[in-house]
């Protein structure tokens, strides 16, 4: 492939991609024959995951060809954020990374279960020069595709063929209208068709295309931005076969709201009853603790995932206010890899001298993370000293709303408030349950 486009022709990248070809030409034959010999002996076909066991870390990479129409689909694709469903040794990654370095830059969002692999990969995207646009994900897709920060302009399926249709179902709501969905097939899959019958129905928001490259590569547009839809079993459907996926609720809200189900947790675990002195003297019979919703595991985490899906594009470190913008940062970094500063409400007057404890905020695009805004005096005052700081904050990231007049003064200091909840959509997502009393 000529052109003035240079990384795929780099000698870096050439002479990696060489060698996953070469190591594939070796070992993927014999991968197959494995399954091919098993298959003869017990008589049946063998599931996705019995065959991925025998061909253990072999590459099992995409062709030359097949990745050099990844390549010219993501560049022309002019996007920012690529997403893969399974690495091996990265040779796809690699013809993927570099469409966004000739696009001027982007993040790959990539993902694979077996270690052996996670390693080689990581050593072949370093040495093609490629690991800063890269982001390897260890593990099962179905868990750490759970959460995408950006809006997806490509997803690349070339992972167990029988998870595609999960994976896209994980991806959809933040593929954004007009991304591609481009999937690798394999030569007469029963386990690709209910992706196939998915994507070729046009009700559920795709043109789709299958290009005769290798054993076909299935490429399908989103015509659609958002819409919850639910396929059905009355859905029209291009071809017969499996109804497995049929009854599977896909959502497709670019930026869901948190689920009420949530609210209605936080509620109760954090809505005690006793008798309380409040701070303006008064008592009462109630009081909201938010440090027991930050203090139980599975909240927490659940909190924080939703908060994910509010950061805006380009953030670069997580600011939690002490104290309970702390342990929401931590876990907010853990789930979106982003690195996170801890806020203290004065600097130290003494060593360090530091407002922000663990990082450097100046000249960086952050999102700055609390617990609950009530005036939101403690916000404004801890955003001007980290704007003195040199940070450039690009939004104020909160689960809960008190509704005392906090989102009117923080959005006159020109912040960008997001919260999950207000106070009364958690009270409400109390009263509206009948089996609670
Ligand atoms: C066909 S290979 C990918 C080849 C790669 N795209 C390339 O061109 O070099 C499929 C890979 O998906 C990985 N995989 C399978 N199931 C997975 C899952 N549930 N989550 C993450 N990775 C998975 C396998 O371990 C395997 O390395």
């Amino acid at each position: 492939m000529n052109g003035s486009l240079g990384t795929l022709t780099s000698p870096r990248v050439v002479a990696v991609l060489d060698r996953i070809h070469a190591a594939a030409a070796r070992e993927d034959d014999a991968a197959k024959a494995r399954v091919r010999a098993r298959e003869a002996e017990v008589g049946a076909r063998l599931s996705q995951a019995q065959r991925y066991a025998l061909y253990g870390d072999a590459p099992q990479a995409i062709t030359r060809a097949v990745g050099e129409l990844v390549y010219v689909l993501t560049l022309g694709q002019a996007g920012k954020c690529v997403v893969e469903f399974g690495a091996s040794h990265a040779a796809s990654t690699i013809y993927l990374a570099a469409a966004l370095r000739d696009s001027g830059g982007g993040t790959l969002i990539t993902t694979e279960s077996r270690l052996g692999k996670v390693h080689l990969a990581r050593r072949n995207l370093a040495d093609a020069g490629l690991s800063d646009l890269v982001e390897l994900r260890v593990g099962d897709a179905r868990q750490t595709l759970r959460v995408l920060a950006e809006p997806v302009d490509l997803l690349f399926l070339d992972g167990r063929n029988d998870l595609y249709t999960d994976v896209l179902e994980l991806v959809e709501p933040r593929l954004r209208c007009k991304a591609l969905a481009v999937a690798d097939l394999s030569a007469d899959d029963p386990d690709l068709l209910s992706y196939l019958r998915y994507v070729r129905t046009a009700s559920n928001g795709y043109l789709s295309i299958e290009v005769p490259l290798g054993s076909g590569v299935e490429v399908s547009v989103r015509t659609v931005a958002s819409g919850p839809r639910l396929i059905g079993p009355d859905d029209p459907r291009g071809l017969s076969l499996s109804t497995s996926t049929t009854e599977r609720r896909i959502s497709c809200s670019p930026m869901p709201a948190p689920p009420a189900e949530l609210g209605e947790r936080i509620y109760a675990r954090a809505r005690l009853t006793g008798e309380f002195r409040l701070r303006s003297g008064a008592t009462s019979n109630e009081y909201f603790d938010k440090y027991q919703f930050e203090s139980d595991p599975r909240l927490l985490r659940e909190i924080a995932e939703e908060l994910v899906s509010l950061l805006p594009a380009g953030v670069e470190l997580l600011a939690g206010l002490e104290l309970g913008g702390v342990p929401l940062a931590v876990v907010v970094s853990q789930v979106s890899g982003l690195p996170s500063v801890f806020v203290r409400k004065a600097a130290k007057t003494y060593g360090t001298c530091r407002l922000a404890e663990g990082g450097e905020v100046a000249g960086r695009r952050i999102a700055v993370i609390e617990d609950v805004v009530t005036s939101g005096g403690q916000v404004i005052e801890s955003c001007r000293q980290l704007h003195d700081g040199g940070a450039d904050i690009a939004a104020v990231l909160c689960v809960i709303d008190r509704e005392a007049g906090g989102r009117e003064n923080v959005a006159a200091e020109g912040l960008d408030l997001r919260t999950l909840f207000t106070m009364s959509q958690l009270r409400e997502s109390r009263v509206t349950d009948p089996a609670r009393p």
